[in-house]
């Protein structure tokens, strides 16, 4: 036998078993960005390199330990995104979205890839979804967008979850900060890891996010950023903190929270779920006022979070919050010889022409087997079909649950009308 190939270390499968549970939070996710004003957008899994060093930037972990970076036939630098707020800012510009009117609200479901040690919550391959809002500057678009955060985790019945926020101010104010970081952090250059030794001069902010022990051992006690903001960036916080309290959103200010992604400015925030493991960030976000100048746009504020699928789905679970099954198949059909198997199809056919779920044999199964495959599905409803069926015209139709038996006439009293209307009367109140 040949070998199996196995998936990719760090990445999953979603399997058909499961995938019900996906469906569901992309149904969720989906009807909040619709009430929020949002309309989706779908952005290339690959992009030049270029785009991501200069978006998300070059000091940052992301760009410089794991991004899955290749290069095509022709020479080019292309890489797997590793996030979504890249190319959704890069298609706002090569397609003049702006045109459309501000603000310009878009979300997305994308696949992020990254090259991290995988672990609980931790994948190579994940999921994200994610919400970005472009030409809003007001500190009410910050608490707009929050809100949209909290009305997501409060539809899906998450418990305890923490909101923190803080403001990395704008780069005028962050001048001062790097000044006093990088004399913090000189004093511990002996012990800082080689990657922050480098970041020291370029970018000090990055040292604050280093995932090695001891450089966030460091790292706790450095000037925090909310000393050193502008009159602006102060005031622009102070009212976003107004405005989530209007709005009844509880928060804590982290004044450790800076984000792993070079293009924030101003407010930051993230929402914490305990009970995951050390991966407990769920959404993170916050305001990108820089990002689209800095892909040659005409200066444009922007604001947007994305949420972790995966961890999203692990909170759930651990928080034993139940997700509807999906409806059960409404008929399966075991059929026994050629022409049995002949009225089947078709019975089936104009069932799922009305929509209806319906299966029959495909793979000639007996008639025993059939009916386990039958119970195995959940199917509400069956019918055994056999030459004297086809014969007689009549047939018993069983429901599964009560094991009540209804006389049937084939052909044409057997439709789709009369299916429908009996799996409304007898499931009435089952359906969720
Ligand atoms: P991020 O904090 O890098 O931000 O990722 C957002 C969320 O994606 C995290 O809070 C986490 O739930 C999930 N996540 C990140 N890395 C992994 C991983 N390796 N495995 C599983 N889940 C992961 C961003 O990506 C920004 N683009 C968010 C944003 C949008 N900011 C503004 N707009």
């Amino acid at each position: 036998m040949a070998q199996l190939i196995k998936k990719i270390k760090g990445t999953e499968d979603i399997l058909p078993r499961d995938s019900y549970k996906w469906q569901f939070i992309e149904k969720v996710l989906s009807e909040e960005a619709r009430v929020f004003g949002f309309k989706e957008i779908r952005t290339p899994v690959f992009e030049q390199t270029g785009l991501f060093v200069r978006g998300v930037g070059e000091g940052t972990d992301v760009v410089q330990k794991e991004m899955y970076t290749f290069e095509t036939k022709g020479g080019e630098s292309l890489t797997l995104r590793p996030e979504g707020t890249a190319g959704a800012a890069r298609a706002l510009l090569e397609h003049s979205l702006t045109n459309d009117g501000l603000p310009i609200k878009a979300n997305y479901f994308t696949t992020c890839y990254r090259y991290e040690k995988p672990q609980a919550g931790r994948q190579r391959e994940f999921h994200q979804f994610g919400m970005e809002v472009y030409g809003a500057d007001s500190p009410v678009a910050d608490a707009e967008l929050i809100c949209a955060g909290a009305s997501i985790f409060e539809r899906l019945q998450l418990q305890d979850v923490r909101l923190e926020i803080n403001s990395i101010g704008c780069p005028a104010c962050r001048k001062e900060y790097h000044k006093a970081l990088k004399e913090y952090f000189a004093s511990h250059k002996e012990t800082l890891c080689g990657t922050c030794n480098d970041r020291l001069e370029k970018n000090p902010m990055r040292i604050l996010d280093c995932k090695s022990p001891i450089c966030k051992e460091i790292a706790k006690d450095a000037p925090k950023i909310i000393d050193y903001l502008c009159e602006d960036c102060k005031d622009h916080f102070e009212k976003v903190k107004t405005y989530l309290e209007d709005a009844g959103v509880k928060y804590t200010v982290n004044p450790t929270i800076v984000r792993g992604l070079d293009y924030y400015t101003n407010t930051v925030f993230e929402f914490i779920c305990d009970g995951i493991g050390a991966q407990s960030t769920v959404c993170g976000g916050g305001r990108y006022n820089g990002l689209i100048e800095e892909l040659g746009g005409n200066p444009l504020p922007a604001l947007g979070f994305a949420i972790g699928l995966e961890r999203l789905l692990m909170v759930m679970d651990a928080q034993g919050i139940e997700i509807p099954k999906p409806e059960a198949p409404a008929l399966y059909i075991a059929a026994l010889g050629e022409s049995a198997e002949r009225e089947a199809f078709s019975i089936v056919n104009s069932l799922r022409q009305s929509g209806l779920e319906a299966h029959f044999d495909i793979v000639g199964r007996g008639l025993k087997a059939q009916m386990k495959y039958a119970d195995k599905i959940g199917a509400k409803f069956t019918l055994v079909l056999g030459d004297n069926e086809i014969e007689t015209q009549k047939a018993q139709l069983k429901n599964m649950q009560t094991s009540e038996k209804t006389d049937i006439r084939l052909g044409e009293h057997f439709n789709s009308d009369f299916f429908a209307a009996l799996i409304e009367s007898e499931n009435a109140g089952n359906l969720f």
